[in-house]
């Protein structure tokens, strides 16, 4: 197993959509296990193949307290959604450190291909489904800030960029 390089918002490969995984087979498993130790190294409860710049539709999620019930999600579609929303203070490995409210359905029954391949249905709710619709909304090259008003965005945008140009700073002085 590696761990992979997340991309930083505003990057704009975070806007690529991704497109279906033909065939589960040893690269997508390795490519499944290579995130599911990026999202725990990174102690993060989800991650989209899209944040470290594979443009297919794969996502890990894991919201146990251990961090021991891996929820693997290939080419995943959402096939109900509870009228009831919640809303959520919502955060991103690709956005470090900021946290805002967004509304998302309470609850959605989601299909998709598990890491063998096998399809399955799973309904979820509480943070796993504010997981995966935040996960699903990463494949389609959306990322949780754009929810927010542009002024917020903005704001986010510049703390990201002065953000990241500090520690490429430090980097070069050390
Ligand atoms: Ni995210």
């Amino acid at each position: 197993m590696a761990t992979l390089t997340i991309l930083r918002y505003p990057d704009p490969r975070l806007h690529k959509i991704a497109r279906p995984v033909a065939v589960v087979d040893a690269r997508i498993r390795q490519l499944v296990d290579d995130m599911l130790e990026t999202m725990r190294e990174a102690d993060g409860v989800g991650l989209a193949a899209t944040q470290v710049d594979v443009h297919e539709q794969v996502i890990v999620i894991d919201t146990s307290q251990q961090r021991d019930q891996p929820l693997v999600l290939i080419n995943p579609e959402l096939v109900w959604r509870s009228d009831e929303r919640v809303i959520h203070e919502e955060g991103c490995l690709s956005v470090p450190a900021i946290f805002e409210k967004v509304q998302r359905h309470a609850e959605v029954t989601v299909a998709a291909l598990d890491r063998e391949g096998q399809r399955f249905e799973r309904r979820v709710e509480g943070l796993t489904a504010v997981c995966v619709q935040h996960e699903m909304d990463h494949l389609l090259g959306k990322v949780f800030v754009e929810y927010l008003s542009p002024l917020k965005r903005e704001r986010i945008r510049i703390k990201m960029n002065k953000r990241t140009r500090e520690e490429l700073q430090e980097r070069q002085q050390a």
